[in-house]
C-alpha cells in the first residue's frame, strides 16, 4: 500500500513555513553562541562511527519537525518492512535483504542458511587462494557494484592486505584498462574472478572473454582453477567454463553486494576473519537503523538532513572528503550508493515527483581537495555541505603527518563555518557552510562495515522519505540499448534514422 507522498504531508507544509522563518537565515555561529549545549545534542557515537552533524544547518526544532516528516511519511513501517522481507522494491519485484549477508545464522531461515553456506564455502577458498603462494595476482572483472565496493574495500583496507599478492579490477569495455593488466601478470600466477550480479553486463563479459582468450594463448591450461565467478546466474557462469562459482541472490542489490560473493577479492586480501570482522560491523550498524529511537538513529538523522537541504534549502550537490588516503575511492563507491538508488524522478508509483531527489555527490581525498576545488566551497556562489571522514589512529608510523592531516580536516570545517569577516573583497569568507564530521576510531574492518552500512541506510532513510523505490535503476537501460544499436552501426556505417549530431560524429569516428 502507498505511504503518504512527502510534499502532501502536514509536517512538509510545517518544515516550509520553518524554512522561511528561520532556516533560510539560520547562522551556525549565532546557534553555537546561544547553545552551549550544541555540540552535545547534535552529536552522537553509532556504532564504530562518531558523527558530529552540529556544524549542519539544523537545531533540535528543525529535527523534530523531519522527525514529524519520516513519522507521517511512514519511514519505521517501511524500515521494518525491509527487515521483514517484504519486497519493497515492486518495480523489479524483489524483497531487499543485503542486511541479510552480515546477519548471524539463523538456521530457521532458509535465506539465512543458505547465506552461510555460501559464505562459509566462499571464505575458505579465499583461504586456500591466501595460501596458494603460486597465486600472485586477482583480478577482478565486474563493473558498476560487481567492482566500485570490492574495489573501494581492499584500497580501503591495504593496510591489512596479505603480502605478496596484488590485486586489480577491470571494469570499463575500455580494451585499455584489461590491456594494461594483463601486461603485468603472468597466466599462471593469475586468478581471474568474473563478477556479475546478471552474467550478461556487456563490459563484464566482452572482459572475460578476453581474458579468457590471453590466458588460453598464454598456454593457461587450468580454466578452472584460474577463473571463479561470483554471480546470481550459476547457469552462464557454468557455460562460460567456469567451474568454480558462488552465488547470491535476486533480493541483493548490485550497489549493496559487497557483503556477498562479490566480496571475494576483500577476504582473499583480508582473510575470512576480516571479512567477517566487515560483516559484523555492518550487522551492528543494522540492529542501530532497526532498533534506535528515531531521535537518536544516527542514518535516520543524516537521511532526513539530507531531505533538509535537497528540498529546502535547494543544494544540489554534498562533497565527501575521506581523510585518509585508503579511502579514495569511496566518494566513486557512495556515487553509485546514492545516485543510482535516489536519482529517480516519480514515487515508487511512477508518478511524477514535484521535487528534487539525489544531490550530486562528489569529491576526492583530503588534503589534495584542498589544493584543487575547495577554493569554490569557501568562497563559491554555490553551498555545499561537506563530509569529513577522519580516523583517529592512522595505520602508519611516520612522524607528523597523522596529527597535520587531522588538523588540516578540522581546519577545513572550521573555516567553512567561521569564515573571516574581518578581510573585505577577494578575501572575505563568508562562513556559514555546513559541515559533517564523522570520525572513525582506526580504519579497520568492522568500522568500515559500520560506515558503509550507515551510508546504506540513510540513502534509504531520504529515499523513503521521498516514497521512491531506491531499489530500482531503470534509468541505466535506454543507454544500454541505444549502444547495441549504434555499435552496429560503427561496423556498416548506416546512418538512417540517427538525429544530424549522433550521424556527423559517427562518420567523424569511422573516418581514417
Ligand atoms: O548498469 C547498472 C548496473 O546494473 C548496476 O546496477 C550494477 O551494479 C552493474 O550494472 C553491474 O551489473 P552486474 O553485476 O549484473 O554485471
Amino acid at each position: 500500500m502507498a505511504r503518504p507522498r512527502c510534499d502532501r504531508t502536514a509536517a512538509w507544509r510545517q518544515l516550509q513555513e520553518r524554512f522561511r522563518a528561520s532556516g533560510a537565515g539560520f547562522d551556525l555561529r549565532t546557534a553555537f553562541a546561544q547553545d552551549p549545549a550544541r555540540f552535545d545534542a547534535l552529536s552522537q557515537q553509532a556504532p564504530h562511527v562518531f558523527a558530529d552533524l552540529s556544524k549542519n544547518l539544523v537545531d533540535a526544532g528543525t529535527e523534530q519537525a523531519l522527525l514529524a516528516l519520516a513519522r507521517e511519511t511512514q519511514l519505521e513501517a517501511h524500515r521494518d518492512a525491509m527487515f521483514a522481507g517484504a519486497r519493497i522494491n515492486n518495480t523489479e519485484d524483489r524483497a531487499v535483504k543485503h542486511w541479510l549477508l552480515r546477519a548471524p545464522r539463523d538456521g530457521a531461515d532458509a535465506d539465512s542458511v543458505a547465506v552461510h553456506d555460501t559464505l562459509d564455502a566462499m571464505l575458505a577458498f579465499a583461504e586456500r587462494v591466501r595460501g596458494d603462494a603460486a597465486i600472485t595476482d586477482v583480478v577482478n572483472i565486474g563493473i558498476g557494484g560487481s567492482d566500485l565496493g570490492p574495489q573501494m574495500a581492499v584500497a580501503a583496507l591495504e593496510s591489512l592486505a596479505i603480502p605478496g599478492k596484488r590485486f586489480h579490477f577491470v571494469s570499463n569495455i575500455d580494451g585499455h584498462e584489461l590491456a594494461a593488466v594483463l601486461k603485468k601478470v603472468r597466466a599462471d600466477g593469475t586468478l581471474f574472478l568474473v563478477a556479475s550480479k546478471t552474467f550478461t553486463t556487456l563490459e563484464t563479459m566482452t572482459n572475460a572473454r578476453s581474458a579468457r582468450a590471453w590466458f588460453t594463448q598464454q598456454g593457461g591450461k587450468d580454466v578452472a582453477r584460474h577463473f571463479a565467478a561470483l554471480t546470481t546466474n550459476v547457469e552462464a557462469a557454468r557455460q562460460f567454463g567456469i567451474a568454480t562459482t558462488f552465488g547470491f541472490w535476486d533480493w541483493v542489490g548490485g550497489r549493496y553486494s559487497l557483503w556477498s560473493a562479490i566480496g571475494l577479492p576483500i577476504a582473499i586480501a583480508i582473510g575470512a576473519q576480516g571479512f567477517r570482522d566487515l560483516l559484523a560491523g555492518a550487522h551492528a550498524m543494522d540492529e542501530h537503523f532497526r532498533t534506535a529511537p528515531l531521535e537518536r538513529n544516527l542514518p535516520v538523522r543524516l537521511g532526513l538532513l539530507d531531505v533538509w537541504y535537497r528540498n529546502f534549502h535547494g543544494f544540489t550537490s554534498r562533497s565527501i572528503a575521506p581523510y585518509h588516503s585508503a579511502l579514495r575511492r569511496l566518494p566513486a563507491y557512495l556515487q553509485q550508493l546514492e545516485m543510482e538508488s535516489n536519482g529517480k524522478g516519480v514515487d515508487a508509483q511512477g508518478q511524477p515527483l514535484a521535487f528534487a531527489t539525489s544531490p550530486v555527490l562528489w569529491g576526492e581525498p583530503g588534503t589534495n581537495g584542498q589544493h584543487a576545488y575547495f577554493q569554490m566551497l569557501h568562497q563559491g556562489t554555490d553551498r555545499v555541505p561537506v563530509e569529513f571522514i577522519a580516523v583517529r589512529a592512522p595505520a602508519h608510523e611516520l612522524e607528523g603527518h597523522h596529527e597535520l592531516l587531522l588538523a588540516n580536516a578540522l581546519a577545513q570545517a572550521q573555516a567553512l563555518m567561521q569564515g573571516r569577516a574581518d578581510a573585505g573583497g577577494h578575501r572575505n569568507f563568508a562562513g556559514n557552510r555546513p559541515s559533517t564530521f564523522f570520525v572513525l576510531e582506526a580504519l579497520t574492518p568492522a568500522s568500515l562495515g559500520a560506515l558503509l552500512a550507515l551510508y546504506e541506510h540513510r540513502v534509504f532513510t531520504s529515499g523513503a522519505v521521498w516514497g521512491i523505490d531506491s531499489f530500482d535503476q531503470w534509468g541505466v537501460e535506454l543507454g544500454k540499448v541505444l549502444a547495441s544499436d549504434i555499435a552496429q552501426r560503427l561496423r556498416s556505417g548506416a546512418q538512417e534514422g540517427l538525429d544530424a549530431s549522433t550521424a556527423g560524429l559517427l562518420r567523424r569516428l569511422r573516418r581514417g
